[in-house]
């Protein structure tokens, strides 16, 4: 069962609710420019009805063990959305699962994203059972590619015009790690709680 809530050494990463919606629309506008540039979501007339479905949408995928999205929260200031970071299923019988996240442009380069990456590759490899965890990191975005490289991913290859992105077809890097190769030097401090 993946627990609502994990703990890093800085972070919570909490299971989405309605009382979500404002701090993430506001999250989201902060960013948009650097979040557009990626994420095929992000477009530029976000606006609170987009978090709402998000949420929504979030909601039953949890339920249904589709997929399991957090908020990214700081110990010291909770109130104050950080960014997202995913984890959903990719194929059962080969017990593997992708990882997507992004962080709010004023936290970035903070190690957040690594932080919390670490996190979910411990709940993937452990609660979950799984045996690869994959990113797919649009070619250019060196700052996601650093995330994938101080995690360890294997870099597997090109991806050719993967995701529509602002009306453009972009290649994407596959990335994989596999459980054997996760080293416990390489993770955050993490513990989970039980489910809320
Ligand atoms: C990619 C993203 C999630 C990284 O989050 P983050 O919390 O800043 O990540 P971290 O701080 O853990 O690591 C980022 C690394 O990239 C480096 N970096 C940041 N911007 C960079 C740039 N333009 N060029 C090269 N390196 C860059 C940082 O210095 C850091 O590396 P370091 O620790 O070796 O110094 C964040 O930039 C983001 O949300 N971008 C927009 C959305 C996105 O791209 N999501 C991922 C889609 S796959």
């Amino acid at each position: 069962m993946v627990p609502s809530r994990i703990t890093t050494d800085r972070f919570v990463l909490r299971r989405f609710s309605r009382r979500d919606v404002e701090p993430l629309t506001e999250a989201v506008q902060a960013s948009l420019p650097e979040l557009s540039r990626w994420l095929p979501w992000a477009h530029p007339g976000y606006r609170r009805d987009d978090a709402a479905s998000f949420v929504r949408e979030s909601a039953q995928a949890w339920k249904e063990g589709r997929a399991f999205d957090f908020g990214i929260r700081a110990h010291h200031d909770p109130g104050r959305h950080l960014g997202n970071a995913s984890i959903w299923h990719t194929s059962r019988m080969a017990r593997s699962a992708e990882i997507g996240y992004w962080v709010r442009t004023d936290e970035t380069s903070r190690g957040i994203a690594t932080e919390v990456t670490a996190a979910l590759i411990d709940l993937a490899f452990g609660t979950m059972g799984l045996h690869k965890v994959v990113l797919r990191i649009a070619v250019g975005n060196r700052a996601s590619e650093r995330v994938a490289e101080k995690l360890g991913f294997h870099r597997d290859g090109v991806l050719r015009e993967e995701l529509l992105i602002a009306g453009r077809w972009v290649d994407h890097t596959l990335y994989s790690l596999l459980s054997h190769e996760w080293q416990p030097a390489r993770r955050a401090t993490s513990e989970t709680d039980p489910v809320a």
